[in-house]
């Protein structure tokens, strides 16, 4: 009989290949383990390091110093303080309808909890 031997070590490494290969799908995060969406963390909102990046992402294509859109500028921090009612009514608004910023549809619901936050916690931009 033929039978094709593979020596032990390399064995081990198919094994070892083969368990790494399996075990690359696998994402060890909250949503897939319990099936509930990450929680959204909006105590102490940090403007610098969450709220700026979002309107910078979100917004600023389209309200800033040399596009203003519906005479919006939303370039710098303290426009976004003084300005914070209607991006709040604008962000808050549901799918579909035409006034929602951005324009291209709501953003995640945890974006929009977290600038209430920072609304509710006092606009601060130096923390
Ligand atoms: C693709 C371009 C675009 C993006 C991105 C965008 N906007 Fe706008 N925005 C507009 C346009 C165009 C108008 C004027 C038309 C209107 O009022 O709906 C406007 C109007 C507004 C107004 C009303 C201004 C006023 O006083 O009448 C607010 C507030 C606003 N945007 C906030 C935001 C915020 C906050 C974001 C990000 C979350 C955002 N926009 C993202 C294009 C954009």
């Amino acid at each position: 009989m033929n039978t094709i031997r593979i020596p032990r070590s390399l064995s081990l490494l198919l094994i070892s290949v083969a368990n790494a290969i399996l075990h690359s799908c696998y994402y060890d995060n909250e949503q897939n383990l319990y099936g509930v969406p990450a929680p959204c963390d909006t105590l102490n909102v940090s403007y610098t390091a969450e709220i700026k990046g979002i309107i910078n992402e979100n917004c600023k294509n389209c309200h800033n110093n040399t596009s203003a859109s519906g005479n919006l500028n939303l370039e710098s921090d303290s426009s976004r303080v003084h300005n914070i009612d209607s991006i709040i009514s604008r962000i808050s608004l549901p799918a579909g309808n035409l006034k929602v910023m951005p324009t291209s549809g709501p953003m995640p619901s945890c974006n929009i909890q977290k600038i209430k936050a920072w609304r509710k916690q006092g606009l601060s931009i130096t923390n």
